[in-house]
């Protein structure tokens, strides 16, 4: 039994460790404005908001259409047709560079 346990402790640490990054990921903030919450609730889902102000000194109306439309067509991402409007200019309006 006493062999055991630091296997156990090992595995609460993991689980620890894991749920703390994925808090973290979470506390991403998004500049406040028309479409954010749509925007925010969508691609958080797959990956981390970091990519939108990363990607904004590269981005402009296109750049932001064709990456929201290659969320859709390669990755699947759950975007309705009326939504993406909203999106690409809730991106446009606010993570553009170029
Ligand atoms: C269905 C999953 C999914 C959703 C939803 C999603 N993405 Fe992505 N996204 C990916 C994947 C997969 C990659 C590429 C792999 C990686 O780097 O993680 C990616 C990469 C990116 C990149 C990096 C550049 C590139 O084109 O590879 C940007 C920018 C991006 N996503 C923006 C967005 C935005 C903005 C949204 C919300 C409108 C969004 N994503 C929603 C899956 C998704």
């Amino acid at each position: 039994m006493s062999r055991a346990a630091p296997r156990i402790a090992l595995a609460a640490c993991i689980a620890t460790c894991c749920a703390r990054a994925f808090a973290d990921e979470g506390s991403v903030q998004l500049v406040d404005g028309a479409g954010r919450e749509l925007t925010a609730g969508i691609c958080v889902t797959c990956h981390s908001l970091d990519y939108i102000p990363m990607n904004a000194p590269v981005m402009n109306r296109s750049g932001w259409d064709k990456s929201v439309h290659k969320m859709i067509d390669k990755f699947g991402a759950p975007i309705r047709p009326e939504d993406v409007n909203t999106i690409v200019g809730y991106l446009t309006d606010h993570y553009s560079g170029s």
